[in-house]
Order: C-alpha cells, then sequence, then structure tokens
C-alpha cells in the first residue's frame, strides 16, 4: 500500500474521522508504529530531551535530526513522515527556512515539515508550500519560544485566545496541512476545530480536535515526571528496569548463557 498523504488527512477531517500521531526517533519504533497502523510519524525537536538528554528543544541541530528522520522514513511503509524544524534553522527567512525544509525532504525522505509559530512565520509557510513541501504548523504552547513564554505554561487564556484564533486561521489561508495545538483550553482547541477545514492536532489541548499527540517516551512509561496532558498505556520503564537488572544477574551469576545460546 502506498503512504497516507496531507489529502488523506484533510479528507478524514471532512468525513469526521479523528487520528493518532506519535513520535518516533528511531526505524524500529517506527516499524512497531507504522504496522499498528498509525498514519503520522512525527520527528520531533522533542528528541532534544529523549534522545540527546538536552532539557529543552533549543539546543537540538538539523544535523542531529536529518539522521532520525532518515531512520524513521526507513523504518516505516504506509505512515506520513513529519519533519520538525528545529530551533534556530527556519526563524530567520523564508529563505532560511525553503534550505532547512529541503533538506529534510531530500536528504532525509521526510514527507512534510513542521514549525512553531503563527503571523511570525506566515512567509515561511507560504514559501515552503509554494515549492511543494507540506507543513504542520504548531501554535499554543511553543517550546522553542519557551524563553519568551516564561515556563512550560497554558496559553491561548484570555485575549491571547483570539489571536491563536487569528493566527489558526492565517495559517490554513497560507496552506498548512494541520496544526498542533499544544497545552491550550479544551474550550479554545475547540473552537479552531470548528472554525478551519485542516485538522487540528492537540497535545494538552482536550477532546474536541481532529487528532491526538503524544511523545511515544511518555505514552509508553519511560519520561521521568510526565505532564499532566500525557496518559500512560504502558510502564516500559519498569518492564525494561526488571529485565535488564534480570541479564546483569544471570551474567554474574553465569546463568546467562546457556547451551541453546552457544555455538558448539
Ligand atoms: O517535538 C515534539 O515532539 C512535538 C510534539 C509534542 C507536537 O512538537
Ligand atoms: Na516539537
Amino acid at each position: 500500500g502506498r503512504r497516507v498523504t496531507v489529502r488523506d488527512l484533510i479528507a478524514a477531517k471532512e468525513r469526521g474521522e479523528r487520528w493518532p500521531m506519535i513520535t518516533a526517533y528511531d526505524a524500529m519504533t517506527a516499524r512497531v508504529f507504522d504496522q499498528a497502523g498509525i498514519p503520522v510519524l512525527l520527528v520531533g525537536d522533542s528528541a532534544a530531551m529523549v534522545v540527546y538528554g538536552y532539557d529543552s528543544t533549543l539546543p537540538v541541530t538539523v544535523d542531529d535530526l536529518l539522521p532520525l528522520t532518515a531512520a524513521v522514513v526507513r523504518g516505516s511503509a504506509r505512515a506520513l513522515v513529519v519533519a520538525d524544524l528545529p530551533f534556530g534553522s527556519y526563524q530567520g527567512s523564508p529563505q532560511q527556512a525553503l534550505e532547512t525544509a529541503s533538506r529534510f525532504m531530500k536528504e532525509a525522505g521526510a514527507h512534510a515539515v513542521k514549525l512553531e509559530g503563527g503571523r511570525r512565520v506566515l512567509p515561511q509557510v507560504e514559501l515552503l508550500i509554494s515549492a511543494g513541501i507540506p507543513v504542520m504548523a504548531h501554535l499554543g504552547l511553543t517550546p522553542q519560544s519557551v524563553n519568551v513564554l516564561g515556563g512550560y505554561r497554558v496559553q491561548g487564556r484570555g485575549q491571547s485566545g483570539d489571536e491563536l484564533m487569528s493566527d489558526a486561521k492565517d495559517l490554513e489561508r497560507a496552506g498548512a496541512f494541520s496544526v498542533v495545538l499544544e497545552c491550550v483550553p479544551a474550550e479554545l482547541a475547540e473552537r479552531v476545530t470548528t472554525s478551519i477545514a485542516i485538522p487540528t492536532i492537540g497535545i494538552g489541548a482536550g477532546p474536541a480536535t481532529d487528532a491526538q499527540v503524544l511523545v511515544w517516551q511518555d505514552l509508553m512509561g519511560l519520561t521521568q515526571r510526565p505532564a499532566r496532558f500525557v496518559k500512560q498505556y504502558a510502564d516500559l520503564a519498569t518492564e525494561m528496569d526488571r529485565a535488564v537488572r534480570a541479564y546483569a544477574a544471570d551474567v554474574v551469576s553465569g546463568a546467562f548463557p546457556e547451551a541453546v545460546h552457544t555455538y558448539g
């Protein structure tokens, strides 16, 4: 079968169908999620934290993310793979955004890119679309702006909700195929969702968005202190701890390897 396309996602909204997005950063997890039928895989700049161990998304670079994106593309067969453009790689100018996004499309094989912001990145969005690069937008809590926002906190309360709404409409007009809404009141996310024809993808945005996204390590229970918006569907930290301790004990005791693991 063919890959999911941006048109499929817009058509799903027309039919009132919700869909899941999840992050991926390597080929093997990408294959698991792809074979489970997840239609969109995001190679998030959250890799800064969950892959590279930084405490914000700001330090991660294009060169850090390109090989992860290529691995996710190789590991998947059906999903649309979206590459997150990292901090400092697109804000400077539309031309800079095009150069960066082109690298993700050409060198990593991404099918779309994501960038953060509303009115301030509209020229970037317009140029990317005109160059043939599908753009996923991201409003609300935009972690690359954490130092301006003053922390990881709910966005869009009060009057800033109207600004977010007009940003969403402008992004739709500029040609974005979807918009992530992060950490915004559910009521605002619902109003945005019913006001635009492109899918909204919520994370900490309540139940009314067209899609949901989570960082896979959060939903699998690998993250230390997950946010309120995370639902934990597995406890991999406990399971991996159990397994690695059992392996270590077997090595120390000599219980591993056994005959079946051994070549004569
Ligand atoms: O980087 C990321 O993982 C993201 C999603 C949480 C939307 O931007
Ligand atoms: Na991100």
